[in-house]
């Protein structure tokens, strides 16, 4: 059976870091601070945005969330991202992701300022991760490469295989492991939905990462004997026995994969800690870059 990794330890290792982080900067009379839109009522994201407020409060974060109508025009949104990148209280701006339609996400993304991207999604930011130059990382994707710290898998020269190749997850993720550094330093292979033969791909991954947004489409005999597996699907399935009648499904078959797996990491409780983690060690880090 697969050793479990759960993301908790990893997540409390990295929020302790930042407490003593967080005191320094109140020594000098600052408090991060992080401001999260929302935009439409996706359940989802709803869920997202609450845990986010939630870490924040729990370390001296300050946070704002501001909810819009899922019909807010183009103007309005930037209009509240301008008066953000304006407010000297807020270090970071998140706009939570998906967008409704017809909300153009680059167009939003761009609109803040880089030193506020806290997600590691505006184009500078982007181009600075690929180059190798230190700057915001895309919170999921980096805290997957601190599980991989944390748990002791060092991937340089290993085959890491990506399933999805989303902005946010599959091709930064992709990205930063193929840098040449210690925490990287992998073969990559990016699949997706037009990869013939997935399997075939899946099969060679010391390292597989799953991040498609499929529920459980990663099966047992899709993984190498030993593999570790990561699960970065939060995917909402019906299930009759659940008291809402439904439940959380990561993007692997958990129970048969982890038959063959070395490692994997569960949903919830996996993954998804991490992100949030990371976006308040990003917070923190605006905060002390900015005068
Ligand atoms: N939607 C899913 N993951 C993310 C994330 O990391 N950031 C934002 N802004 N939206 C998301």
């Amino acid at each position: 059976m697969a050793e479990i990794l759960y993301g908790k330890p990893v997540a409390d290792a990295v929020k302790a870091g930042l407490r003593s982080r967080i005191a320094a900067l109140k020594e000098k009379g600052i408090q991060p601070g992080l401001a999260v839109l929302l935009v439409g009522e996706d359940p989802a994201s709803c869920i997202y945005v609450r845990n986010k407020g939630r870490a924040c409060e729990e370390l001296g974060i300050y946070s704002e969330t501001l909810r819009l109508p899922g019909d807010t025009e183009a103007a309005v949104l930037s209009a509240k991202i301008d008066e953000l990148n304006a407010n000297k209280r807020i270090h970071g701006i998140l706009v939570q992701m998906p967008l409704p339609k017809p909300l153009n996400e680059q167009a939003v993304i761009r609109r803040i300022l880089p030193e506020k991207d806290v997600d590691g999604f505006h184009p500078f930011n982007v181009g600075s991760m690929v180059q190798g130059i230190n700057t915001f990382l895309p919170c999921t994707p980096a805290g997957i490469l601190k599980m991989m710290e944390y748990y002791d898998i060092r991937p340089a020269g290993k085959h890491v295989v990506i399933v999805g190749r989303s902005n946010i997850v599959g091709k930064p993720m992709a990205n930063l492991l193929c840098q040449k550094s210690p925490i990287a330093n992998a073969t990559v292979t990016l699949c997706h939905t037009a990869t013939e033969n997935l399997k075939s791909h899946t099969l060679q991954a010391d390292i597989l990462i799953a991040a498609a947004g499929v529920p459980a489409m990663i099966r047992e005999d899709m993984v190498r004997e030993g593999a570790v597996v990561i699960d970065v699907g939060v995917n909402r399935v019906p299930d009759a026995a659940a008291r809402n009648g439904t439940r959380l499904c990561g993007d692997v078959d958990f129970d048969a994969v982890s038959r063959r797996a070395a490692a994997i990491t569960p949903v919830p409780g996996g993954v998804g800690l991490m992100t949030i983690a990371m976006l308040m060690q990003n917070t923190v880090e605006a905060a002390e870059k900015q005068p």
